[in-house]
């Protein structure tokens, strides 16, 4: 098979002190754009595919166009599920190929998620899929920074999670959001770097877009072993259309118009990689 279990692309990252891009996509450009990047910059990438992007386009086709672009990289590629509402949802993509899913039950209660988890463990470690799965809350960005502080991932908690489930990598909140920040993030380093060195699995932070250089690379120094961005990628996707339809009209040539929202999007995940390597050994 052409995709990697994340567990090996995760064990890789902690060994050489840098962070594995988790970046999202949804078609072929942007699939494009962020292999190309990681193979430019030579390191492991896991594409990713959120729930309702997956279901938009199809795991099927999610899992086909990945594997042709990991049987023809130079790099290791993963491919996971972001975000897997229930067990049938990561079933099917499973199902599809892909090699890494996340189940994300963190809204339930504790016990329902540690056993529809462990029921997504176990099918998935029969195929040699990874599972990744989320505890606190990580909220939208739109959210006020005291909702976001009090979604924090317990330490404890999750170190119980883990062996409960079995699961291969944590998400955690520890001051991240997803999408476009209201209010500059405030990362709590003191609980994430807790949460890395007690935690019995690899620890995951998502909401990778629009966060300040300077606290990606506090969250990379700590060893974080996977980033998840997304928005960043979408809003340069939809803006460079946006400026080459501007520039040449809508009657403009398709395959230069798609060529400048692959570039545009190439050119985020190229800058993300350099920070989520800037430790590397
Ligand atoms: P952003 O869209 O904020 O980068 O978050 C992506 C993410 O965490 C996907 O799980």
């Amino acid at each position: 098979m052409a995709l990697y279990p994340y567990t090996e692309l995760l064990r890789y990252a902690i060994e050489h002190k840098f962070t594995v891009g988790a970046f999202n996509s949804l078609n072929m450009e942007t699939l494009q754009a962020i292999v190309g990047a990681a193979e430019k910059k030579n390191v492991p990438l896991i594409v990713q595919t959120y729930h309702a992007h997956m279901e938009y386009a199809g795991p099927g086709y999610m899992s086909a166009i990945c594997e042709v672009a990991a049987r023809n990289s130079s790099v290791k590629i993963a491919l996971g599920l972001d975000h897997g509402r229930t067990y049938e949802q990561a079933k099917r993509c499973i199902d599809s190929g892909y090699s890494g899913v996340m189940i994300d039950l963190s809204s339930e209660d504790y016990g329902y998620n540690v056993a529809e988890t462990r029921k997504v463990v176990e099918l998935a470690h029969s195929k040699g899929v990874s599972v990744e799965a989320e505890l606190g809350k990580i909220l939208d960005a739109d959210q006020p920074l005291s909702a976001i502080a009090s979604n924090y991932t317990d330490p404890d908690v999750a170190r119980k999670f883990v062996k409960e489930t079995g699961i291969d990598c944590l998400a955690v909140s520890i001051g991240t959001a997803h999408g476009f920040y209201k209010h500059k993030p405030v990362i709590n380093l003191d609980l994430l770097k807790e949460l890395v060195d007690t935690v019995p699995c690899p620890i995951v932070v998502h909401g990778g877009s629009n966060t300040p250089d300077e606290d990606i690379l506090s969250i990379v120094r700590t060893g974080v072993a996977k980033l998840n961005v997304g928005t960043d990628f979408f809003a340069a996707y939809t803006q460079a259309l946006h400026d080459f339809m501007q520039e040449h009209g809508t009657k403009c040539d398709i395959m230069k118009l798609m060529e400048a929202a692959r570039s545009a999007v190439e050119k985020i995940a190229c800058d993300k990689i350099d920070l989520l390597t800037k430790f590397m050994v």
